[in-house]
């Protein structure tokens, strides 16, 4: 039993989505492609799960923000792909893959064959089991990757209204799914191991001013330490947290965000990977000339920084996805994908853009005791980073495009006094 298609998207996630808008802006015929996905629903705007869908009030919920509403265009629901004759295989995960017979196995049993494969798995979040702590299944223990988790997610805090929650890990699930928590009025304490929150992208001076701010909200912070183990009752509930310091906390429930693994199980030993994704070109193509990778999964390089990179961010994903239909769809007319990384979040009424890389000396500016600050990197005498918070459109695109400029920076005294100017005039 099996089905044919000339496409087939593996995964449904964001990159999925607009991978399909593009392919019917290119003109893909009605059945040339597929996308299977493990989810029951249709490829939906992932970040939405920490922010909106976490509100008390007005939650955004689907089908609201199936992609591609969040880069203002079309939301494809179920009925588009049918409309635009494309395979939408939902709540079906591919168990394997042979890339040298062009063929997926999927959970139902089915084999479906394809001529080019886009790999667009994403990634799964890591569990505390991988860090030697048992627990994870609790019914109060709450990981966020998809919609069932945020579901439960909300479940949860609406069975302890006004209750503490930990949250472990500094990052982005950590510092967004706080903010979501302490809206819904509950007591958190963040949890984690390094010196201030967001280790991968802040310096200590900027992590320094969320962190003030989460304070003044209520936010608790225990930094250099780990979870060791949990207390449960006699239901397997969590009713405190045992940290690696000695100390303990009572708890409500618990939210974790410890990192991701890139979904590449399915193709370890068929193609080559890197920097824990799988390896493409600059035309995202995988050592298969046959298979294609985007988003999280894809390691690509990445011009802007010189190097072979995997972003775990939605812009690199929707771009990626329609850089990926361009070059199979119109090769000659394509050139390689030329990608400026942009990361950003939102929380309280607080929100922030970076571009580039954070490398090498950095300058700051702006007011940071007020609501607009920035920061520039400057590596080898170029600008090659740009942070800002609390800016207007215009001075984000600003920022962007100094960063893409990459201009030289001979006096860092002198960028300094010229802060956000200099990003405007450049
Ligand atoms: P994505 O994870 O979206 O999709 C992968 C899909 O593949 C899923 O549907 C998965 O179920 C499916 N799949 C995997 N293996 C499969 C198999 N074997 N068979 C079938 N299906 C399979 N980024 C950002 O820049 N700003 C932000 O504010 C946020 N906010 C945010 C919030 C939350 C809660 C999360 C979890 C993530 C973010 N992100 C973000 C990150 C962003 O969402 C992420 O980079 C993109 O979703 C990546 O898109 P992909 O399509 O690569 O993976
Ligand atoms: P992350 O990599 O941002 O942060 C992981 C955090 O885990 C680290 O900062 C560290 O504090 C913590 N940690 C690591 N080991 C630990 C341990 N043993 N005990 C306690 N803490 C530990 O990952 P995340 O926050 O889990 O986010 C998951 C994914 O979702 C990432 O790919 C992220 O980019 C994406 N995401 C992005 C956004 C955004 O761009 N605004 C928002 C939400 C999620």
């Amino acid at each position: 039993m099996g089905r044919a298609f000339v496409y087939v998207i593996l995964g449904g996630g964001v990159a999925a989505g607009y991978a399909a808008l593009e392919f019917v802006k290119k003109g893909v015929s009605h059945g040339e492609l597929c996308i299977i996905s493990d989810e029951p629903v249709a490829p939906y705007e992932r970040p939405a799960l920490s922010k909106g869908f976490l509100l008390p009030e007005a939650a955004a919920r689907l089908p609201s923000f199936h992609t591609c509403v969040g880069a203002n265009e079309e939301r494809l629901t179920s009925k588009w792909y049918k409309e635009h004759g494309i395979e939408l295989v939902l709540g079906t995960g591919v168990k394997s893959a042979d890339v040298k017979r062009k063929t997926l196995l999927t959970t139902t049993g089915e084999t479906i064959s394809y001529k080019i494969l886009i790999v667009a798995t994403g990634a799964r979040a890591l569990k505390l089991e991988e860090f030697g702590v048992t627990g994870s299944d609790a019914g109060n223990v709450c990981y966020l990757r998809d919609i069932a988790d945020a579901n439960r997610l909300v479940d949860v805090m609406q069975s302890c209204p006004g209750g503490n929650a930990v949250v472990i890990g500094g990052g982005y699930i950590g510092m967004e799914c706080a903010a979501s928590l302490v809206i819904n009025k509950i007591n958190v304490t963040m949890v984690f191991p390094e010196e201030h929150c967001m280790g991968r992208l802040f310096t200590s001076k900027i992590a320094n001013y969320y962190e003030e701010y989460y304070k003044s909200r209520g936010v608790n912070f225990i930094k250099g330490t780990v979870l060791s183990s949990f207390d449960f009752d006699s239901n397997g509930k969590v009713t405190a947290v045992n940290l690696r310091d000695g100390s303990t906390l009572s708890v409500d429930m618990v939210v974790v965000g410890i990192g991701i693994r890139p979904n590449t199980g399915l193709f370890e030993g068929q193609l080559t990977l890197e920097k824990g994704g799988i390896k493409v070109n600059g035309m995202l193509q995988s050592s298969n000339s046959s298979v294609y990778a985007i988003g999280d999964v894809a390691a690509f390089p990445v011009k802007a920084v010189g190097e072979t990179r995997r972003l775990e961010h939605v812009d690199s994903a929707r771009k990626s996805a329609r850089h990926v239909v361009s070059a199979i769809m119109e090769p000659n007319k394509t050139r390689e994908f030329d990608y400026l990384p942009f990361f950003y979040s939102r929380i309280f009424t607080l929100s922030w853009q970076f571009y580039g890389d954070n490398v090498g000396e950095v300058v700051y500016y702006g007011d940071m005791s007020g609501s607009t600050f920035g920061a520039y990197w400057v590596s080898k005498d170029h600008l090659v980073g740009a942070f800002l918070e609390g800016g207007t459109k215009e001075e984000y695109e600003a920022i962007a495009k100094a960063t893409r400029l990459r201009p030289v920076i001979e006096d860092l005294t002198e960028l300094e006094r010229q802060g956000l100017r200099f990003a405007v005039t450049v």
